[in-house]
């Protein structure tokens, strides 16, 4: 029986170029309404497999079904289903904005009615109002990932892929970008392509991390990061020196490790339980306090080291 919860089964996929694996049986689970990041370092095959998802490269074998639909057989059915941003987005560099978008809205068969309307919607959403009479060779990178992203959402499709969608764009633009993204978060079931380990840490639901064609490992961006539980770094200052002060933190059942410099502590903890405990053990005799967690960028680098 189908289920109804899965919108996108990426289901033993492999795609080879000549001798490189790209996809090495590759099995992915994208639920209905989720945001999933997949994250991989250049030549992981996260492209790939987001081809193989819309209908643009055929895999080698395996089958990903949409909607419960197979990108063997409803091809036409999946496109207008999926919104797609691609790495580089090849936009009609003469077009003007406006124009463009009428473009692909007749394309995909928007009802005409609506075309208007839904244009000045989608530039609106994207900050482009005042851009919509310019030419797209006169937009920066920055401003034609905004008309790529409305032109991805032009026939109101459920699914939306972006690839990479703050590749190369300064932090500013980057922001407003995921800004976008975080507002269809709910509406839509969207996969973001990326390398950067906040962006996936601060939108994803899930997040998998996918080397050499194949998942190596999958969960929350929460998730994730507890099982490197041991890295919890708690840096305390003492404003005296204290010599009981290391046997007070040692006897915390959390805690590992205490490196001790002067009247800098260095604390390795195995979880968050005692650090208020730990603290207020030392009444008062702090100058600063200090904690780091595990990112997803030590998660990530972690998963290679097996
Ligand atoms: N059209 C192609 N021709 C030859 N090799 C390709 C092609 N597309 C991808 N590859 C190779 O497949 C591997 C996976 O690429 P890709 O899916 O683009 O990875 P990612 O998007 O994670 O950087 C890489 O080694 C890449 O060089
Ligand atoms: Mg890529």
């Amino acid at each position: 029986m189908a289920d109804d919860n899965l919108m996108i089964k990426m289901d033993s996929l492999n795609k080879s170029f000549g001798k490189i694996m790209a996809l090495n049986n590759l099995n992915l689970d994208i639920n209905r309404g989720e945001l999933l990041g997949i994250i991989g370092p250049n030549g992981a095959g996260k492209t790939t497999a987001i081809r193989i998802s819309c209908c643009i490269l055929k895999p080698d074998s395996g089958d990903v079904l949409v909607d419960g639909m197979s990108i063997h057989k409803d091809q036409i059915k999946i496109k207008s289903m999926i919104g797609y941003l691609p790495e580089e987005p090849n936009l009609y560099e003469r077009f003007k904005a406006r124009d463009l978008l009428r473009y692909f809205a007749e394309l995909y068969g928007v009802p005409r009615d609506n075309i208007n309307r839904r244009i000045d919607d989608l530039l609106e959403l994207v900050g482009m109002s005042h851009r919509a009479e310019d030419r797209i060779n006169t937009f920066s990178k920055g401003l034609r990932q905004r008309i790529g992203i409305s032109r991805a959402l032009i026939h109101d499709p459920e699914i939306l892929i972006f690839d990479e969608p703050t590749m190369g764009l300064d932090p500013a633009t980057s922001h407003n970008i995921r800004e976008f993204i975080r507002e269809l978060k709910g509406d839509k079931t969207i996969i973001l392509c990326t390398h950067y380990m906040d962006e996936a840490d601060s939108l994803c639901d899930r997040v998998a991390i996918l080397n050499q064609g194949r998942i190596l490992d999958m969960g929350t961006p929460q998730e994730l990061k507890s099982k490197l539980h041991s890295d919890i770094i708690l840096n305390l200052e003492l404003e005296i020196a204290d010599s009981s002060a290391g046997k007070i933190i040692e006897s915390f059942s959390t805690v590992e490790e205490v490196n001790v410099s002067g009247s800098k502590y260095t604390i390795s903890l195995k979880s968050k339980k005692d650090i208020k405990e730990i603290i207020s053990s030392l009444e008062g005799n702090i100058v600063s306090i200090n904690i780091k967690e595990p990112t997803l960028e030590d998660v990530f680098i972690n998963s290679f080291k097996n």
